[in-house]
């Protein structure tokens, strides 16, 4: 029992009631308000969750006003720079940092269940050619749950560990098939001898003509990036997840709800928004002008990759990719790339801007994310796709978390409803 309370006190009937206080190994605790309805008859009002914990957790800790983001205790900085995405996904799903041969051992299964159903690949001929990726992404991830009712008994551990392996193998293969039918090319199916990104990039990259070789580069960066993104604690889309999840309704639906808030362009859309705007600007004689609207509170315009709702610092995964960014254009001899010279000096000039610096508004993981995309040859169309691929493993790992917390009710928010009071009835001929 925690003994530290907040004593609060109802200023129309002068009575007062101890909240208990719920403590964290680290960042702020939570005064629990779930008895305050029973006491008082109110509710409490936060509209987008600014100052409400949802949930306890133990996998991810952010401190936004501090730039610190760790995975199970670990700092992303050090994952980012010595661990590969399934030794990550592993880390976060159990707890813990593998020993080689349990990596070996989870690797094989994640591989294993790469491959979809032959009667799923014919989900995307029901698609327009230029569907975008992620309604494509959303209708198949969901279909999963018509493939797999014999192991959906959320109540076995084992038949939860399984949706979590599937999800995470065919999350790749399904987003390749997108990309395939958008340019009308055989789909290409997932190899068992290839690593976790090899094969994804494989199967995006390679058509049955020619040998196809994957680029280290691209695997190193695209490796980073899917650990930077894999997960984020309570963030919209993982957050839709768990609400979705709440009810009891199966992982594959919970996941396609996630990838449905996922593309939203203040969640994960941003990343494509990002390219856009900086496609938009052209040069950097207009930055001044694109700064001035997104300043301007009449112009619904906003500086895409700016900003975010935690993070009052920079985000500590944008600093690393500017680096990696720098680096896979040196890489690829592209020093010269206009996009990033824009970024950087959009970057520059906004950080010195009043507005921006009272905000605190710093670049977020979108910002460069793109950049680097575009120079390994993705898409555009595809960032997003890319996003929930690497977001799959947090989307799970906070799934099966909730699976086993005691305090998992159904959610079920309340409002203050400002609608009419009582009215009665008239019939259709004497309404004016
Ligand atoms: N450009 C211009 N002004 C901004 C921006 C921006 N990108 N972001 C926030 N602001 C301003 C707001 O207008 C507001 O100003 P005000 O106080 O004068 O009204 C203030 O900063 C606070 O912003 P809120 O919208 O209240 O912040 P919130 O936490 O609700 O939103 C969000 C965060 C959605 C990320 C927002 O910063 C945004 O829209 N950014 C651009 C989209 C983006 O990059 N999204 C990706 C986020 S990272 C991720 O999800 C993976």
């Amino acid at each position: 029992m925690n003994a530290k309370t907040m004593l609060l006190t109802d200023p129309i009937s002068g009575r007062s009631v101890n909240l208990p206080v719920r403590d964290s190994t680290i960042g702020p605790a939570a005064v629990d308000v779930s008895g305050l309805y029973k006491e008082f008859g109110l509710f409490t009002y936060d509209p987008g969750f600014v100052a409400t914990a949802s949930c306890s957790s133990s996998i991810t800790y952010i401190d936004g006003e501090a730039g610190i983001l760790r995975y199970r205790g670990y700092p992303i900085e050090d994952l980012a720079a010595k661990a590969s995405f399934l030794e990550v996904c592993y880390l976060l799903l159990y707890g813990e940092l593998p020993t080689e041969t349990v990596l070996t051992k989870f690797e094989r299964s994640i591989t294993h269940h790469g491959l979809i159903n032959e009667a799923l690949k014919n989900f995307f001929n029901g698609f327009h050619h230029n569907a975008h990726p992620m309604a494509m992404l959303i209708g198949v991830v969901g279909s999963l749950s018509a493939f797999y009712h014999d192991t959906l008994d959320l109540s076995t551990p084992e038949q939860r560990e399984l949706a979590a392996h599937r999800v995470i193998a065919k999350l790749p293969t399904i987003a390749a098939a997108a990309y395939k039918h958008t340019r009308g090319e055989p789909f290409i199916y997932p190899r068992y001898d290839m690593r976790y990104v090899e094969n994804f990039l494989h199967m995006m990259f390679a058509t049955p003509c020619e040998q196809y070789r994957v680029s280290r580069l691209a695997e190193k960066a695209m490796n980073l990036l899917f650990i930077l993104h894999a997960d984020h604690e309570q963030n919209a889309s993982t957050s839709t997840v768990r609400l979705a999840a709440s009810s009891g309704a199966n992982p594959y639906a919970c996941i396609a709800a996630g990838i449905t808030s996922l593309w939203g362009k203040a969640h994960g859309g941003a990343n494509e928004e990002v390219l856009n705007m900086l496609e938009h600007i052209g040069s950097v004689e207009h930055i001044e002008t694109y700064i001035n609207k997104a300043k301007d509170k009449d112009d619904p315009f906003r500086l895409m990759g700016f900003g975010h709702r935690v993070y009052k610092h920079y985000d500590p995964r944008a600093k690393i990719l500017r680096e990696v960014c720098h680096r896979v254009l040196n890489e690829l001899a592209d020093t010269n790339n206009p996009l990033f010279e824009l970024a950087l000096r959009l970057e520059e000039i906004a950080l010195q801007d009043e507005y921006f610096v009272e905000r605190k508004l710093y670049p977020n993981v979108d910002f460069y994310s793109g950049i680097i995309y575009r120079a390994l040859g993705i898409p555009v169309s595809m960032f997003t796709a890319m996003f929930a691929i690497a977001r799959s493993v947090g989307w799970m790992t906070h799934w099966l978390e909730m699976m086993e917390d005691p305090e998992q009710r159904i959610g079920r928010p309340r409002q203050v409803y400002l609608g009419h009071t009582l009215r009665t009835y008239q019939p259709i001929g004497k309404r004016q």
